[in-house]
């Protein structure tokens, strides 16, 4: 790790170059819509809003948050599905951030999508064998049209993640969900990318299902030293799988840790939020557990709240600090560079947030900070 000083003053630790697959600096992408109310006006819906992260080599970064926070934008952004309004994408050390259609094609053979619904993403009338296949065809891999080699490698590919190489010329309606998902899994593993996005792979499945697919995805990195952008609304899901977890909230990443950092001290409100609903198998523990239940809905996008977006939400919002001023996703308390939180008042580790009163309720307005609380 290297540690550099930005223009405000804090230090940004960036892992070496070496060890990272992805960076992603400053991502926006607004999506324009119309207002229903003032003809002509067009409003913007912030989908993601400044997220930065890195994804390092041969690991997993898992990524959670409630729907419409903006997962799929962004790992579309990553994946350069869609154009971002601004930021830049680093993979292996390149910006592709602005790489035209065709100096794209290098990095789409590298970067392969596993989609959530294993029904709707592939085609009924289409044959397995094919479907898998696509990718080789569409990056021109494909031995040069030779059918056994390719039937061969799509035949291989389907074994190694557990899917009968003889049901080839079956069609999407013969699989069971779980298998569909493998079907996916197949078609995304096929060209031996870097990384593959998992896109809430396992949120349509069975849990007994759930579990298979992620050991699955689990061998496979193993064996091929493939990296995840593993995405998920759901902590528990993403526990298992991930080294690193970022959670997202209204566009923007409110907290990154390593996963045992996250689980045992998360500093966000709305990260300790989020980890109160997670179940825990321990009968003899899980009483200990204090749900706190969120009031109010999540914000809109279009108009997102100033100051801290989790404000209107947070049992911590002291009234003025958090109305007006963005925290910074820095490291809070006595925390590892790795460990960042975007938060005033961060939850320290015997804090219970269930009983949390208001900031505002307990200081007058000398006492508040000036400042971001470290
Ligand atoms: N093409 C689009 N046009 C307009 N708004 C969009 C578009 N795609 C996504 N959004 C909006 O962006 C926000 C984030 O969506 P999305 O990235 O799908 O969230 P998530 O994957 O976390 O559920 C949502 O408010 C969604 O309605
Ligand atoms: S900055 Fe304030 S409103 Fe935002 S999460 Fe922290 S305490 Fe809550
Ligand atoms: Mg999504």
């Amino acid at each position: 790790m290297t540690a550099t000083t930005n223009v405000d003053g804090t230090n940004t630790h960036r892992a070496s170059d070496d060890d990272v697959l992805v960076r992603v600096t400053d991502l926006v992408k607004h999506f324009p819509v119309h207002s229903g109310s003032l003809r002509g006006t067009r409003e913007h819906v912030h989908a993601v809003d400044g997220v930065s992260l890195t994804i390092r080599r041969g690991q997993t970064l898992g990524l959670v948050g409630e729907t419409g926070c903006g997962k799929s934008t962004l790992a579309r952004c990553v994946t350069r599905l869609l154009e971002p309004t601004s930021g830049t994408i680093e993979f292996d050390g390149q910006d592709v951030t602005k790489l035209s259609r065709r100096a794209l094609q290098p990095f789409r053979r590298q970067v392969q999508m596993i989609f959530q619904d294993p029904f709707g993403s592939l085609n009924p009338r289409r044959r397995v064998g094919s479907i898998i296949a696509d990718p080789l065809v569409i990056h021109g891999m494909s031995d040069g049209g030779d059918r056994k080699s390719r039937r061969r490698l799509v035949q291989e590919t389907m074994e190694l993640v557990g899917l009968n190489p003889e049901h080839y010329n079956r069609f999407p309606s013969e699989f069971s969900g779980g298998q569909r998902q493998r079907i996916g899994v197949a078609r995304a593993l096929i060209l031996r990318p870097k990384l593959i996005v998992c896109d809430e792979p396992v949120s349509a499945l069975d849990v007994s299902i759930q579990a298979q697919i992620i050991n699955l995805l689990a061998d496979l990195q193993k064996e091929f030293g493939l990296t995840y952008l593993f995405i998920a609304h759901d902590l528990s899901v993403v526990r298992h799988v991930s080294d690193d977890v970022a959670v997202m909230y209204l566009g923007t990443v409110i907290e990154q840790a390593g996963g045992s950092d996250l689980y045992n001290k998360s500093r966000h409100p709305y990260a300790r939020a989020l980890l109160s609903a997670v179940p825990i198998p321990d009968p003899a523990t899980a009483h200990t557990r204090q749900r706190i239940i969120l009031t109010g809905d999540v914000p809109s996008p279009i108009s997102p709240p100033s100051g801290c977006r989790f404000h209107p939400r947070c049992p911590k919002n002291d009234g003025r600090l958090c109305v007006n001023d963005a925290p910074l996703l820095v490291p809070r308390l006595s925390d590892p560079p790795s460990h960042r939180a975007a938060c005033h008042y961060p939850v320290g580790d015997d804090e219970v947030l269930a009983s949390a009163i208001p900031s505002a309720a307990l200081a007058t307005p000398d006492e508040l900070p000036t400042g971001g609380a470290t």
